[in-house]
């Protein structure tokens, strides 16, 4: 879906920020003249400064050392670099810990931890707030008008949750402006069950690790809390900047699907999206799209920041394999093939001691520019300069969408049944990929996304349905479009409380009634056969056994005691259909049902490509950009639509009839838009 679009860092640069994490503070001056020099040699134009520097910014609560991040800006400056300033709130200082202990984290016993770490904070902490608002206030105030910073970078991954008697206090007063009276609260959480009926606010307390068990809705509710609590954080600090630099966009780094934050209510509150990236070294391709896709659909398609990814390796993985040469770049495309104005790195330069002391860096112990890594990123970095401002602020127009929701993660995280492992991400990735072996683009979108502009929406796992959604996806269907959703959706509502009947309120619109769900042993399989004779496929993991009440049946069960039972069916409502995919398919049904879907709706493949190779489309005012991606270690031929003119850019030529990429190979091919 193409929209307005907003990107509050391209316009201080024609060209494509490339740099990373630097950390300085764990160096003499000596280090950082060569630092700089090196950088310049690597096209680094912006390092991140500041993620953790608190304590060498206040060595006590009454001293301020800046002296030494002065002479930091000023040689980054000098250098051409830009500055994107973090605020070092991710790690507290010891004395902080000593003098304010309700500064520091409890884990889930209720138990605080001991000093350690980084996000070791307790996000409801008076004391951290105040201390965390009055360091973002001096850094704006010291270098809120100094040439080099570019944008503002708030704290670092926030991410965990608190269980501390203050957290505790301040869940009952969210929980007190949410639901108006403990009978609303006893009602859906569903409390007489097992006796726990409130009598008292003071009676609600955490999902410390031994009650957790007591109601879903509380642990769902605990996490929105913990949610909105690190928001409130972030809100805090971004607002202490922003009233000294209203015109420095603000972010802080993400971290794709991770499990405690939901993105989505802060994208809202973030300038721009940046997110870290770090897949396993085998990770399918797709599966990185999709992140990429997911951050792209945050704010609704704006696009966003490559914060962080490893130059080399990661360190805290079992095994930790280098990316093969050839690889870092494909990456940084692919990036750039799903939205990203940024590629930038954790990290610059590897510290000689401490945990990450082994992760991949640009610059590794030995300091050297001789290594393959600093030659691969140097390169890089040259290909991106030449790129200029060819991709930047480009757009991704996309018909079909996938919808992720974390509260619905959390909520089938939290069920407990009929299996352990619902598996949601690695279900909507599935359902992703389907259409990513296609070139197909797709937007992700959430819950409270408007859905106006797209063909096809599919949702998987659509356990917990918000009010209003039904009421739109039946407004997509009925205007002629076409919603795909699975077993066990349309369970519970948003406090986690179960439908008088499955699927709920989406019933309407998908024309069948669920009677019962079985769940199957790894391993065994059920069969999903097509009622047209066109073939029979393997099903797997739950199984609803269901009623069609409108719909046709596409597909049945293949055998147990549902045997000619539905297993998919399609509802023809208003111009448009709706599919229950009552069991989770292998991935040759998906191919073959999403394809005819595809046709239906004439959304052909941007290209059509060997496996392994991928094309997406971004657009800018003038230009159509295919990007295509050789994922394969070995050469691959594209054959490209006769009639248009392309311009390689990352080559340099024309191209016409057939493109040949080597291993790993990208390029952009760009044309007139009409
Ligand atoms: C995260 C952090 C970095 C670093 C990397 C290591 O993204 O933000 O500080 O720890 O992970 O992969
Ligand atoms: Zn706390």
């Amino acid at each position: 879906m193409t929209r307005a679009q907003f990107d509050p860092i391209n316009p201080r640069a024609p060209f494509i920020w490339h740099g990373g994490d630097y950390n300085p503070e764990q160096w003499t001056a000596e280090t950082w003249d060569a630092d700089m020099a090196l950088m310049q040699q690597s096209h680094f134009n912006v390092a991140t400064v500041g993620v953790f520097i608190w304590v060498s910014l206040q060595p006590a609560e009454d001293r301020f050392t800046f002296e030494w991040l002065d002479t930091i800006f000023e040689k980054l400056h000098v250098a051409g670099g830009a500055v994107c300033l973090a605020t070092p709130s991710a790690a507290q200082p010891a004395w902080m810990s000593q003098a304010y202990p309700d500064v520091l984290r409890a884990g889930n016993s209720g138990q605080r931890n001991h000093h350690r770490a980084r996000v070791n904070f307790c996000p409801n902490s008076p004391n951290y707030r105040r201390l965390a608002v009055q360091m973002a206030t001096r850094l704006a105030e010291r270098y809120g008008q100094h040439p080099a910073l570019l944008i503002w970078h708030v704290s670092n991954e926030y991410g965990g949750a608190c269980y501390c008697e203050t957290c505790a206090a301040a869940f009952r007063g969210w929980l007190q402006q949410k639901y108006a009276s403990l009978d609303e609260i006893n009602q859906r959480w569903w409390t007489p069950f097992w006796g726990h009926t409130y009598t008292d606010w003071s009676q609600i307390e955490p999902p410390y690790d031994n009650n957790a068990r007591i109601a879903a809705g509380l642990t769902i509710d605990y996490r929105r809390f913990q949610s909105d609590s690190m928001l409130e954080c972030f809100k805090l600090e971004r607002d202490a900047l922003r009233a000294i630099t209203p015109d420095i966009p603000i972010t802080t780094n993400l971290m794709g699907t991770y499990p405690h934050i939901d993105y989505r209510a802060w994208a809202k509150e973030l300038d721009v999206i940046a997110w870290d990236c770090y897949p396993f070294p085998s990770a399918n391709p797709s599966d990185i799209a999709f992140l990429h896709d997911l951050n792209r659909g945050l704010k609704d398609g704006q696009p966003f920041m490559l914060m962080e990814q490893t130059p080399s390796s990661q360190n805290w993985q079992p095994v930790n394999a280098l990316k093969r040469p050839g690889v870092l770049r494909l990456w940084s495309y692919l990036a750039l093939a799903h939205g990203a104005d940024t590629i930038m790195y954790f990290q610059w330069r590897r510290g000689r001691g401490g945990c990450e002391k082994f992760h991949g860096a640009v610059v590794e112990h030995g300091g050297r520019s001789d290594t393959r890594v600093f030659r691969e990123i140097s390169a890089l970095g040259a290909e991106l300069a030449s790129l200029g401002n060819a991709t930047l602020g480009a757009t991704t127009p996309a018909r079909v969408a996938i919808l992720f929701d974390w509260n619905n993660w959390w909520a089938l995280d939290a069920a407990i049944g009929p299996i352990q492992d619902k598996a949601y991400v690695a279900t909507v990735r599935k359902h992703y990929q389907a259409l990513w072996r296609r070139n197909v683009s797709v937007d992700v979108v959430f819950s409270d996304s408007d859905l106006s502009g797209y063909d096809l929406l599919i949702a998987p796992l659509l356990h917990m349905v918000k009010p209003g959604l039904a009421e739109r996806i039946e407004a997509l269907v009925a205007r002629g479009g076409t919603f795909v959703t699975t077993y066990f959706s349309g369970v519970v509502d948003q406090t986690d409380l179960a439908f008088e009947g499955y699927p709920g309120p989406l019933t309407k619109v998908l024309g069948i009634r669920v009677e019962e769900i079985d769940a199957l042993y790894e391993g065994q399989t059920n069969q999903i056969v097509m009622t047209d004779g066109s073939g029979s496929y393997s099903c797997a993991q739950l199984c609803d056994i269901i009623h069609s009440e409108g719909a046709h049946v596409y597909a049945t069960y293949g055998s147990d005691f549902y045997a000619g039972t539905p297993a998919v069916t399609e509802h023809h409502f208003g111009a448009g259909w709706a599919y229950y995919l009552a069991s989770d398919p292998e991935d040759r049904f998906l191919d073959v049902f999403y394809k005819r879907l595809l046709v239906a709706y004439a959304l052909t493949p941007l290209l059509a490509t060997p496996a392994g190779v991928e094309v997406t489309l971004r657009q800018t005012e003038q230009h159509d950009l295919l990007f295509i991606l050789n994922h394969n270690p070995t050469e691959a031929t594209i054959k490209l639509p006769d009639g248009t003119r392309y311009t390689d850019l990352l080559h340099n030529q024309a191209a016409t009839g057939s493109l040949t990429l080597a291993g790993y190979d990208v390029c952009i091919l760009a044309s007139e838009r009409g």
